[in-house]
């Protein structure tokens, strides 16, 4: 079997620390050590106007900024195909013939879909009800995905409740029409459990762009040291044990910390069990424990903003990967949708069947 790898973002804003620890550092693994036989990446722009109709600038604005959030990271131009999802037009056209293929209630019980809608306030009042697109993106990620017949997804484990739609709609289209034509998928989620979903930076269950609480890539070295002294922390006698238990600092420091960092940045712990130990025995300052967290951000984060200026300065080249990118994505998905077309019968025109058949019976 072969294996193609898919994902995507959507351009709203800037990649942040939490894509890069749930999903980002997965994909360059999977980039530089797996077999594939493809790797695509899409610029989800149509998903992004889902909820942000009326702002469409913000969206065109973002597109070459996830793009080189994609660079900066390690995604490699000549292993990974890049695509703008809007310019794909069998997307929209897979996406009409599976919205047949799901309940109206369906969508509406998607976990993720629900608690993004609660957090928009979607639904509160007449005027600011549920935008159709939106209840409806889990199906056209369903296309998104099913149109290269990607079997592995490297993403962040809020988008299960997506891949369990698409599985659903794979399985009913392939009995439904006969024909094994969309492949199934499995999310690729991060080892490190703690990395699938990174607390915000005051506390939130989730570090969200919308809940303005986020270290982006592009972080200058002040900003993210401001961040990191804003984390609230629980407060205490110098003396007093540390706890950890929704401990930010401590949650940050197992998503990004390695023991390398120690030698270079905390050489009185060989390792973040010691460092714990040591905390939760009391007379260790959480001020302290911010330095070091600074010390290992800074440190993962000066060669992605590195290599993301250098790629900024040749633009035109990545504008070019995108183009091309854009292209070969087409192809791949145009082929899925003739065999989509082919499997319902909807075909009409691409072989001389459907005349025969009219002229049969009607002459
Ligand atoms: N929903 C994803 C997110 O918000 C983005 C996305 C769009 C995606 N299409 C995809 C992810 C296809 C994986 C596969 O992050």
């Amino acid at each position: 079997m072969k294996n193609i790898i898919l994902t995507g973002d959507r351009p709203t804003g800037n990649l942040h620390v939490g894509h890069y620890v749930g999903s980002l550092r997965t994909r360059v693994e999977m980039q530089n050590n797996s077999n594939y036989d493809k790797f695509i990446v899409l610029i989800a722009d149509a998903q992004a106007l889902t909820d942000n109709s009326g702002n469409p600038q913000k969206v065109r604005d973002n597109v070459m900024e996830v793009m080189l959030d994609y660079i900066a990271v390690g995604l490699d131009p000549k292993k990974v195909i890049f695509a703008i999802q809007s310019e794909i037009t069998a997307l929209p056209e897979l996406t009409a013939y599976y919205m047949n293929l799901v309940t109206l209630p369906r969508v509406l019980r998607n976990p993720t879909v629900k608690s993004e809608v609660k957090m928009r306030g979607y639904g509160k009042s007449e005027e600011c009800g549920i935008p159709v697109g939106f209840a409806n993106y889990p199906i056209s990620q369903a296309a998104d995905i099913t149109a290269f017949k990607a079997n592995l997804i490297p993403v962040g484990e809020d988008q299960e409740p997506m891949l369990e739609q698409t599985r659903e709609i794979v399985k009913s289209f392939n009995r439904i029409y006969g024909k094994e034509v969309l492949v199934s998928c499995k999310s690729c989620l991060p080892e490190n459990e703690i990395c699938n979903r990174l607390p915000g930076l005051d506390g939130n269950a989730k570090m969200s762009k919308s809940l303005n609480n986020c270290i982006y890539l592009s972080d200058s070295p002040e900003i993210i040291k401001k961040k990191v002294n804003s984390i609230a922390t629980f407060p205490r006698a110098l003396e007093e044990p540390g706890i950890l238990e929704n401990n930010i600092l401590f949650t940050y420091l197992e998503a990004f910390a390695n023991d390398e960092h120690f030698v270079k940045y905390y050489p009185e712990f060989k390792n973040l069990d010691e460092l714990k130990k040591a905390y939760q025995q009391g007379g260790l300052g959480d001020g302290r424990i911010k330095k070091f967290l600074n010390d290992v951000l800074q440190d993962v984060l000066l060669p992605i903003r590195t290599k993301r200026e250098e790629a900024a300065k040749n633009i035109k080249y990545l504008l070019d990967v995108l183009k091309e990118g854009t292209k070969e994505a087409n192809a791949i998905a145009n082929q899925t949708l003739a065999e989509v077309k082919e499997a319902m019968g909807i075909n009409y025109f691409v072989d001389n069947k459907f005349e025969e058949e009219v002229l049969k019976k009607y002459n």
